[in-house]
């Protein structure tokens, strides 16, 4: 079509700027409607923390890939579902499976001392996974499952309709934006969907093993606080 060869012109002209847009056509289109399109739960509908209560509950009981055989828990998202900035991680591990809650072993104590340090509380922000079960031994997650669970995020996109995405890790950066570049040239652009601002930043995990990265997470959180309340 005519209009998707300029919009991918234009795209590749942003890029080459240093400005990453969204793709214009495939699997881009069920995020750009989930945040673009009317918000779920609005006034007089079911409140969104209803909506995201009987998500939750359904994703319990989920069998659309093979983790849910070898869960104790889904693990569906939490925090203020009003949230300006919406964290996206990869998949939880054994301390989230254990408890049903995100980012709550080292990785997630980790990312609650750096929010603490750029004057964030975590009880403002909404923090889930693309995952919503944990692989076995925290094994990457393979697109089938990615595919499988997509569906879950969006909606969480589509009711709690953040400002800002922070996607921890490669693998949430690379699903949100739709991509395969490396982290360092993410890191590098800039990337809007629609309004909504992207950023990528590394995964917690990984900064315990290169705590190097712990400064580069950081300045990506003051970059997230300072554009939702700056
Ligand atoms: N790593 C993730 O990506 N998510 C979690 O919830 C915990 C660790």
């Amino acid at each position: 079509m005519a209009n998707k060869k300029i919009a991918r012109a234009l795209a590749e002209n942003l890029r080459a700027l240093g400005i990453e847009e969204i793709a214009t056509e495939g699997e881009s289109s069920a995020i750009i409607e989930a945040l673009g399109g009317e918000a779920a739960g609005a006034e007089g509908e079911a409140g969104r923390a209803d909506i995201l209560r009987r998500e939750a509950a359904g994703v319990e009981k989920c069998r659309r890939c093979a983790l849910a055989s070898g869960r104790t828990h889904a693990v569906y998202g939490d925090g203020n579902e009003y949230a300006e900035i919406l964290f996206v991680g990869e998949a939880p591990g054994a301390e989230e499976d254990r408890q049903g809650l995100p980012f709550v072993g080292r990785a997630g104590q980790l990312l609650n001392r750096l929010l603490e340090q750029v004057g964030l509380k975590r009880s403002e922000v909404y923090i889930c996974n693309l995952l919503k079960c944990r692989p076995p031994d925290n094994r990457d997650p393979v697109p089938e499952e990615l595919a499988a669970c997509r569906p879950y995020l969006d909606k969480q996109l589509n009711v709690i309709k953040p400002q800002i995405i922070v996607c921890l890790g490669l693998f949430a950066a690379q699903a949100i934006l739709n991509t395969k570049e490396s982290m360092a040239r993410l890191r590098a652009g800039e990337h809007k969907i629609g309004d909504v601002v992207v950023i990528p930043t590394y995964h917690t995990a990984a900064a315990l093993r290169f705590p190097s990265y712990k400064q580069q997470i950081y300045d990506d959180l003051c970059r997230a606080r300072d554009l939702a309340y700056g």
